[in-house]
């Protein structure tokens, strides 16, 4: 690739943490300094272009940083374009700082932010990050594969105290809107039943799914249910509280516990629950997240690089390409109907 003269790329981590961001923000800077340009981080998100807070990121800032959970850079679910005047301060700081070209790493509202930008004028390309799997455009989000072994391993071990008791064990994991979290880490470690937004079922369904179970002598059952899971009927998610995030989201939680209520009333089965929450996204990334974080790092920079603002980095297949910012987020990724259909193989 030839070199042009020296631009200043911008990096901003938005939304919800997960594991594989340092090694987005290490293959940025690395890659950049390979041709020559100078990278600022943005803190906290699009926070950081509302206040102008940035720090210079170099060669030792980013050492050693490949193997760490969370972000250096600081994240926050802060949307700009909720209103004028913070939508003003981010375009006015982006020309302030001297960012020529912003990378931002997030799942669908950050890089909704990106896309609404771009439309702006804004030179930006933008990074697919959550571990729930649901951005539209790749085959995979970096997060999603950490997210996943932590699952994997919670129902390793609640198969052991679970068959030892003979109990029911509910775990309830992340999946605001889609269940991707549960089927592949409800496929991976056996679960017997697994609830998803994809699929409502009633709680006769559920039950009866465990009944056949202990049936044919299987006096103990896992079952995984997303937190964004609504029984068949109900109106209403299960929410912590009220309260609601810059970008219109509710607080989730508490569906494992309901479900694990029901099922032991109408069962008897002895019932347990364990929300995983936000174990699924704390530390080390696994070694697919370190690759993939660094494999969209690298394709972001040489994006910019190329002129091909308004992108996105995606996987397809197992190659690293491009999809327009204007031809993703219109929907979420929702589970393949394959996969679910796998995973209903096994229930009972
Ligand atoms: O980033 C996605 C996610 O992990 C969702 O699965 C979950 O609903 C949400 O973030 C939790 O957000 P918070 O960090 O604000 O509790």
């Amino acid at each position: 690739m030839t070199k042009q003269s020296t631009k200043r790329i911008g990096i901003l981590t938005g939304g919800g943490d997960c594991p594989g961001l340092n090694a987005v923000i290490r293959a940025v800077v690395r890659r950049a300094l390979l041709l020559d340009y100078e990278v600022v981080g943005i803190k906290n998100g699009w926070q950081g272009l509302v206040k102008g807070t940035t720090e210079p990121l170099t060669l030792l800032s980013v050492s050693g940083i490949l193997p760490r959970g969370g972000t250096i850079l600081g994240t926050s679910r802060t949307n700009p374009m909720k209103n004028e005047e913070d939508k003003k301060k981010v375009l006015t700081n982006i020309k302030k700082l001297g960012i020529d070209w912003l990378i931002a790493v997030g799942g669908e509202d950050t890089l909704g932010v990106a896309r609404q930008l771009s439309e702006l004028g804004v030179k930006v390309v933008g990074v697919p990050k959550t571990i729930d799997n649901d951005v539209e455009g790749t085959d995979q989000t970096f997060g999603f594969d950490t997210a996943v072994s932590i699952v994997t391993e919670a129902i390793d071990r609640l198969h052991t105290t679970a068959e030892s008791h003979q109990r029911v064990m509910v775990v309830e994991v992340m999946g605001r809107h889609t269940g991707w979290i549960a089927v592949v880490s409800g496929l991976a470690g056996g679960a017997d039943c697994i609830l998803i937004p994809e699929e409502p079922m009633t709680i006769q369904q559920i039950c009866q799914v465990l009944e056949k179970r202990h049936a044919r002598g299987r006096l103990f059952s896992i079952v995984v249910v997303a937190e964004g899971f609504k029984l068949a009927g109900a109106e209403e998610l299960v929410t912590k509280d009220q309260s609601r995030d810059q970008f219109g989201h509710v607080h989730l939680g508490g569906i494992g516990e309901l479900i694990a209520q029901q099922i032991e009333k109408y069962t008897g089965f002895e019932t347990r629950v364990t929300v995983l929450g936000h174990i699924q996204r704390g530390g080390s990334p696994t070694s697919f997240d370190r690759v993939l974080g660094t494999r969209y790092g690298v394709k972001a920079v040489e994006l910019l690089h190329e002129g091909k603002f308004g992108t996105l980095v995606a996987l397809r297949g197992n190659k690293i390409t491009a999809v327009p910012l204007s031809k993703t987020m219109r929907k979420l990724k929702r589970v393949d109907p394959e996969l679910i259909r796998t995973a209903e193989m096994f229930y009972g």
